[in-house]
């Protein structure tokens, strides 16, 4: 897998905005899919200035979220949806058929993965993904152990990540599932980012590189396909 160090977090978040923008650029009606959490909300910034320059233009680009907390929806402060629009989606100005993102809030979560396969079916494969990496290697909710043959689908969450969820809530919220796009989904798109910041990710980055790649650690799945490149910071990258 290719690696990309940069040496410090807005670089980072420069160098994952370059390749999505040179991906939109190569075809401007792209199927995009860019994970919530922390991660990532630096490229957002990158490429809302990117488009306000005319570096890029979203207005034919499809959005795919990769990801969701069952029960929490946008009015939810934390929840991936309330990330990724407040920081991105309500900065381009999208139209709303350009965007297909987990309603956490559903009552009927089977249906919900059914609705997103069925636009990955229509739209995909999914052109480029950008990737966060769980403290215990998830991608998207994709747990330790999860199936490489899952396309969307509902996940207890692990006791990590449960842990790890409240440093993106005020108040103390109850994050015992999540709704996300399987393994075999991601692992198809054509270009897959894999991107990691700041020295807390910096064992989960060694192990990502240097384990065999196995379901117990699921960011290591994407060394197995060619079209993957992990970017991360000096920080994450101190273990390598
Ligand atoms: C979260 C999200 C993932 C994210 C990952 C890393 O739980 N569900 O989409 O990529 O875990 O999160 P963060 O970027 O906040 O470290």
């Amino acid at each position: 897998m290719k690696t990309l160090i940069s040496p410090d977090y807005p670089q980072l978040c420069q160098a994952v905005a370059q390749n999505v923008i040179h991906c939109v650029n190569a075809k401007p009606d792209a199927l995009i899919c860019i994970a919530g959490g922390d991660t990532p909300l630096g490229v957002f910034a990158a490429l809302v200035d990117a488009q306000n320059q005319g570096q890029v233009d979203f207005s034919r680009t499809q959005f795919l979220g990769l990801d969701e907390w069952l029960g929490l929806g946008q009015s939810d402060k934390g929840s991936c949806r309330e990330m990724v629009w407040h920081h991105f989606f309500d900065k381009l100005t999208l139209r709303e058929e350009q965007i297909c993102f987990f309603d956490g809030l559903t009552a009927n979560p089977q249906a919900e993965c059914q609705r997103v396969d069925g636009y990955i079916e229509q739209h995909g494969p999914i052109d480029c993904i950008v990737l966060g990496i769980g403290m215990n290697g998830h991608i998207g909710f994709n747990e330790p152990g999860a199936s490489l043959d899952n396309t969307c689908h509902v996940i207890d969450l692990d006791e990590v990540t449960q842990a790890v969820s409240v440093k993106y809530f005020d108040t103390p919220r109850e994050v015992k599932q999540g709704i996300s796009l399987g393994l075999k989904t991601i692992l198809a798109a054509k270009n897959i980012v894999l991107m990691a910041s700041g020295e807390k990710k910096a064992a989960i980055v060694a192990q990502t590189v240097n384990h065999p790649a196995s379901r117990d650690i699921p960011s290591t799945l994407v060394k197995t396909v060619p079209q993957a490149s992990l970017y991360v910071d000096n920080a994450a990258a101190r273990a390598l």
